[in-house]
């Protein structure tokens, strides 16, 4: 099959279009036909030879962690689902013509393949941070970074479990923000003195979903480290932050949340952007750009 892969780390041009041997569905596994793959943050650290605490990644390797497709496989022990079902779900070598997927969901009929493979790592990255912080009706909940995938779908997860929520994007995603059900204040100089002036009453939860050295301040608008949860800044632990990498246990439950939800109309996940997949290279560049607006997406025919 046709797959993108990189045989060294480095730059986006490492990465190639190539034949490599088709996977198959293990137990408790289903292979899908790959008709979206999404893009990740965490693809192009991969391919630029971050190893993120972990082992290095095996060479060559297929990049993409998500991807939306027709199941063509099922593996044992699966029950629920059958070949001709269109998914969407979690995987580790999504930018291909066939993927195993781990962990799915059913795709609701309205939803694009491209929408639904952006849903997967956004969907449980939030929905982790969510119940680390125990979000629930009566909180108020700063997000650090709404308006990319992470955000995005922690403002919606949020708001189903009735909480109100404020999030920080840049001047050109505030009315974006405000779409999605949050209330919107950009990030920088002042940005507790701004988030106080939206919300009198203060904030008693923030997740920190961009990294961007704001903990201290995220602390003493919440009034405690307990209260702030980091997906992105390491640094987080010295400030008695907790920083979930998801070694700790994943909610892939998220997954058919994020569709229940969207059948509702209550989820949806933005698609900024889509490439064929054999432009996979810019699809990685515009992420590391570090402003995307929901999801990058690769498309196959
Ligand atoms: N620990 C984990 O388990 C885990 C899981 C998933 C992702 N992550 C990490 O979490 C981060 C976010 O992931 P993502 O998928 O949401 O990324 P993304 O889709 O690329 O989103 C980036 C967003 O960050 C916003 N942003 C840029 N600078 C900012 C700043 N100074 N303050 C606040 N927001 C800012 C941008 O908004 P504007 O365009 O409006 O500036 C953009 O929407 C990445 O570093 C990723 O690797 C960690």
């Amino acid at each position: 099959m046709k797959a993108m892969q990189f045989a060294r780390t480095g730059t986006p041009d490492v990465l190639h279009l190539a034949d490599v041997p088709e996977p198959h569905a293990g137990r408790g596994q289903v292979r899908i036909a790959v008709r979206a793959a999404g893009v990740n943050p965490v693809d192009w650290k991969i391919r630029g030879g971050s190893t993120l605490g972990a082992v290095p990644v095996p060479l060559p390797s297929v990049p993409g962690l998500e991807a939306a497709g027709i199941i063509d496989e099922v593996g044992p022990g699966v029950e629920g689902v059958r070949p001709g079902d269109a998914v969407f779900g979690a995987t580790e070598r999504a930018a291909a013509e066939f993927a195993v997927l781990t962990h799915w969901a059913v795709k609701p009929e309205g939803m694009s393949f491209a929408e639904a493979a952006g849903i997967p790592m956004a969907a449980e990255t939030a929905q982790r941070g969510l119940s680390l912080l125990q979000v629930g009706t009566g909180d108020t909940l700063l997000v650090n970074g709404a308006a990319g995938g992470v955000g995005v779908a922690a403002v919606q997860l949020a708001l189903a479990r009735g909480a109100e929520v404020v999030g920080t994007a840049s001047a050109a995603n505030q009315e974006f923000l405000a779409s999605l059900g949050a209330r919107a204040t950009t990030y920088g100089t002042g940005l507790a003195d701004r988030v106080r002036a939206l919300v009198p009453r203060g904030v008693n939860r923030a997740l920190d979903v961009a990294g961007s050295g704001v903990i201290p301040e995220l602390v003493r608008l919440t009034g405690s480290p307990d209260r702030v949860v980091s997906i992105g800044d390491a640094t987080a632990t010295g400030h008695g932050v907790r920083f979930t990498t998801g070694a700790e246990g994943r909610f892939f439950s998220a997954l058919g949340l994020a569709a229940s939800l969207a059948s509702g109309g209550r989820f949806t996940m933005p698609v900024a952007q889509t490439w064929p997949l054999d432009q996979l290279a810019e699809a990685h560049r515009f992420s590391e750009g570090g402003h995307v607006r929901g999801k990058l997406v690769v498309v196959l025919d």
